[in-house]
C-alpha cells in the first residue's frame, strides 16, 4: 500500500454520512497544503460552522452576500481562501457564485487547489453533471487546478464527476444501500468498511486498487474547526 502525496496534482472525493468527520478531516489535509505553500480555496457552505483553518497566517475569509458581485480577479490573488455564505444567502444563490468563481479560476488558469463542500448540490443528479465542474474535472489538471468534492450524498454525486478522481477517501459507512452502491466503484468496499472505526479514513487509489486506512487518531487539527 503506497502512500499518496497531498501535493500530487490529482482531483479527489471525500465522501460520507453528515458528522461523520469529512470537514475535520479536509482541514487536516489543508493544513498540510499550507505548511507547503499550495494554494487553495475552500468553497464550504457552513456559516457559523465552517471548516476553520482562519488562524493560520494569510488565509483571506470572504464572506458570500446574495446578489452582491465580487472581483473575482483580484479575490485569487490571495493564495489561501475561505470563502463561507451570510445567514441570509441561500443555496442556489451560493451555488451559482461558486460556479461562477470556478469559472473564474479555470479561465485564467489560476493555480489552485478548489474544495468544493456539498459538491452534489452543483449537479443537476448523479447522470447529470455541472458543465464547469466537468470541464475542470477533465481539463483543469494541465492547469495545475485540481478539485476536491466533498459529499454527504455519495448517490446523488455526479458519477462522471468521481469517474475523474483518482483517489476517494471514505469514513464507515452505516446505511446499507450506500455501502452497495460504493461497492460499483470500490469492489472490497463492504469488508474494508467492516474494519472501519469512526473518524478513520479509507484512502482508495482507483487506478491500483491500492488503499490505506488513516486512524481518526491521527488526524489531529492544529487550527480550530468550528463545525
Ligand atoms: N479524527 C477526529 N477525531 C476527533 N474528533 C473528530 C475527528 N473527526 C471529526 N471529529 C469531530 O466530529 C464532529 C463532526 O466532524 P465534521 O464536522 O468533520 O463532520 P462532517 O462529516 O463534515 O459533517 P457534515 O456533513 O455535517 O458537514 C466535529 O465536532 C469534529 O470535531
Ligand atoms: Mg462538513
Amino acid at each position: 500500500m503506497s502512500d499518496l502525496d497531498v501535493l500530487e496534482n490529482v482531483h479527489r472525493l471525500i465522501a460520507a454520512s453528515t458528522g461523520a468527520g469529512k470537514s475535520y478531516f479536509v482541514g487536516w489535509l489543508v493544513e498540510k497544503l499550507y505548511a507547503e505553500k499550495k494554494p487553495f480555496i475552500i468553497l464550504d457552505t457552513k456559516t457559523k460552522n465552517h471548516i476553520g483553518l482562519i488562524g493560520l497566517k494569510g488565509v483571506k475569509l470572504l464572506k458570500i452576500k446574495p446578489g452582491a458581485r465580487y472581483d473575482w480577479q483580484k479575490l485569487l490573488e490571495y493564495p489561501y481562501i475561505l470563502c463561507i455564505p451570510t445567514l441570509r444567502t441561500r443555496t442556489a444563490d451560493l451555488i451559482e457564485q461558486y460556479t461562477a468563481l470556478i469559472d473564474e479560476i479555470y479561465n485564467t488558469g489560476n493555480e489552485r487547489i478548489i474544495i468544493v463542500e456539498e459538491a452534489h448540490n452543483y449537479s443537476k443528479n448523479a447522470y447529470v453533471p455541472s458543465p464547469v465542474l466537468e470541464l475542470v474535472a477533465r481539463e483543469g489538471r494541465g492547469r495545475r487546478i485540481c478539485l476536491w468534492f466533498v459529499s454527504q450524498r455519495i448517490q446523488e454525486f455526479s458519477k462522471l464527476l468521481w469517474s475523474q478522481c483518482y483517489v476517494t477517501y471514505l469514513f464507515k459507512m452505516l446505511i446499507p444501500q450506500d455501502v452497495k452502491y460504493v461497492e460499483q466503484f470500490i469492489p472490497d468496499f463492504t469488508e474494508i468498511n467492516r474494519k472501519l472505526q469512526k473518524y478513520d479514513a479509507l484512502e482508495y487509489q482507483h487506478l491500483s486498487g491500492e488503499y490505506q486506512v488513516i486512524p481518526g487518531s491521527n488526524v489531529n487539527r492544529s487550527t480550530k474547526h468550528y463545525g
